[in-house]
């Protein structure tokens, strides 16, 4: 019997998971927390779908044609097409596992507006949806796993990839509990890791989803797509540890943005853009909160306690909680910061990387999203890719031939893992992230320049030849030890990608290449080969067939 690997349990590989399982295939779905603590139950504001009996005048096409334009023509057409026709039996699915969405009195599903739709499109729970969707998923999993097709072993993280002749067998996983490094063979290995976040430290997002896999495979062979393209969501409120995400459904109801001026309120977006100003796409947002040089506010308090208690009851809380803002009656002060990347892993339309038999879906990976994510087009792609690349792997013959001997490999890396376990190293592992996020921050903001990036390069190298030196840092798990240099590896192919765009275009703005280019109308495609990186632009677009 077919047998897949699953590397992480949030929305997008549970997804898979399930898709697999309906197919009679075997899965064991890894990860070193439960979903329950992943990631995708953060999401908060809603998916996207247009359903045959909307009457709101909305399409199929003009979702396609929003999501292609949000993300500045770089999303594939292909891929946008089966994503945004797929929507809405995605959504009826989610619906039939048990997800409660928000609907009105006669019982049908209620709309948000968010930034670059033409319509109100994005359906949603209150604003904990991808809480919601996560136990749905969450209870699938467990009716498959009672029936033995889905086994969950968690405390576990990946290590590598076992990869001969440009195939994946399967993997090398750490084992937190027995501290030891297992091989598990498979026919094909899914990775659903999430996005980048400990490059920047303090993002939205988890810093669980760290980019270790997508930097580990790129050391091994795979390609990485469109890494330059990060994405700042443009209201969060920070506190001490984290930026929190202030979801953009607070503008969909009606929140404006304004900015203090001479002691009057200016309402910067609506002056410059018009009525749809507080909804523009979330690059164009971030960029001018952060020309503004002062603090920017976003006002609900005029919608009311009843519609906010209705509609933005989870927003009021946070925003009591973390900052003691009571949204019923006074302005939230809101600064962009790192919330999604477009870029990961390059994957054709089947979501297989260019190893075969190794997948990657959801946000580690780089298919849809082009320059710039639309909101509620996230929590869509992460359940669309994990089912496509479900099909993908159902619809293969299954393996004839045993798999190659790995024991030679899978001996060094648990010997290198025990090796300096004692040792306590001069450089600590997590100073040397801390001063990686340091560095992304001030060189891969908002708004980037030749000089910025090129000492951003510098500065990692110099991380890297650190890093180099680390015999074992006994102070942290062994995970953060092994994990290091890759995820420093994917910091640097990320800047050299963002110094080789010389145009602006979505979240990627160069402040001394301001136009878009036509020369550049392609995704930018990195590989890695003994050090030594390599960067192409996609023009053939190869990784949409
Ligand atoms: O603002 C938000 O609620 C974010 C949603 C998303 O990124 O899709």
């Amino acid at each position: 019997m077919k047998h897949v690997v699953i590397i992480g349990s949030g929305i997008s590989g549970m997804a898979c998971a399930v898709r697999c399982a309906e197919e009679g295939i075997h899965v064991t779905l890894v990860s070193p927390f439960p979903s329950e603590r992943s990631q995708s139950v953060m999401a908060a504001g809603g998916i996207n779908a247009v359903l045959s009996e909307d009457s709101s005048g909305d399409s199929v096409e003009c979702h396609i044609q929003d999501t292609l334009t949000g993300g500045c023509r770089l999303g594939g057409v292909k891929a946008v097409t089966g994503l945004c026709e797929n929507a809405g039996k995605i959504l009826r699915q989610l619906e039939g596992i048990g997800t409660v969405f928000s609907v009105d009195r006669e019982g049908r599903l209620l709309r948000r507006a968010f930034g670059g739709q033409s319509y109100k499109r994005t359906c949603y729970c209150g604003a904990s949806t991808g809480k919601q969707i996560v136990s749905a998923l969450v209870m699938e999993v467990r009716r498959h796993e009672a029936q033995g097709l889905i086994r969950r072993r968690l405390w576990c993280c990946f290590h590598s990839a076992l990869i001969r002749d440009g195939v994946c067998y399967g993997v090398l996983l750490f084992d937190e509990t027995s501290g030891g490094l297992d091989a598990v063979y498979a026919d094909a290995v899914v990775i659903a890791t999430g996005g980048q976040n400990t490059l920047f430290g303090k993002t939205t997002g988890s810093t669980q989803c760290d980019g270790y896999a997508a930097g580990k495979l790129f050391m091994q062979g795979a390609e990485l797509k469109n890494l330059e393209f990060i994405q700042y969501h443009p209201t969060t409120l920070e506190t001490a540890q984290k930026c929190m995400l202030v979801t953009e459904a607070a503008r969909g109801e009606g929140g404006r943005l304004f900015v203090r001026k001479d002691g009057r309120n200016v309402y910067f977006m609506e002056e410059k853009y018009g009525q749809r100003g507080n909804l523009m796409t979330r690059d164009i947002i971030s960029r001018e909160i952060d020309a503004l040089g002062d603090t920017a506010f976003l006002d609900v308090s005029f919608l009311g306690k009843s519609v906010i208690d209705k509609r933005l009851s989870e927003l009021r809380d946070l925003c009591a909680k973390y900052g003691e803002i009571d949204i019923t009656r006074e302005p939230i002060p809101v600064r962009p910061a790192v919330h999604f990347f477009m870029g990961g892993l390059a994957v054709h339309l089947n979501h297989e990387t260019r190893i075969r038999n190794l997948f990657a879906v959801g946000e580690c990976a780089s298919m849809y999203h082009g320059a710039n994510r639309l909101g509620g087009n996230s929590l869509l792609a992460a359940l669309y890719s994990g089912n496509v690349a479900a099909n993908a792997i159902a619809g293969r013959e299954n393996r004839q031939t045993a798999p190659p001997d790995f024991s030679g490999e899978t001996e060094r890396e648990k010997h290198r893992l025990l090796q300096h376990r004692d040792t306590q190293s001069r450089f600590p592992v997590m100073y040397i992230r801390d001063l990686l996020a340091e560095t992304m921050r001030k060189h891969m903001g908002i708004v980037r320049n030749e000089t910025d990036l090129a000492q951003g390069l510098k500065d990692i190298d110099y991380y890297l030849s650190i890093a180099g030196k680390i015999r074992y840092d006994s102070s942290v798990m062994p995970y953060f030890n092994y994990s290091l240099p890759a995820i420093l590896i994917l910091a640097r192919a990320a800047v050299a990608c963002a110094l080789s765009r010389r145009e602006s275009r979505g979240a990627h703005y160069r402040s001394d290449y301001p136009e878009t280019e036509k020369a550049y109308q392609s995704a930018t495609v990195i590989s890695y080969d003994g050090g030594k990186y390599s960067i192409r632009l996609d023009e053939e677009r190869a990784y949409e067939s």
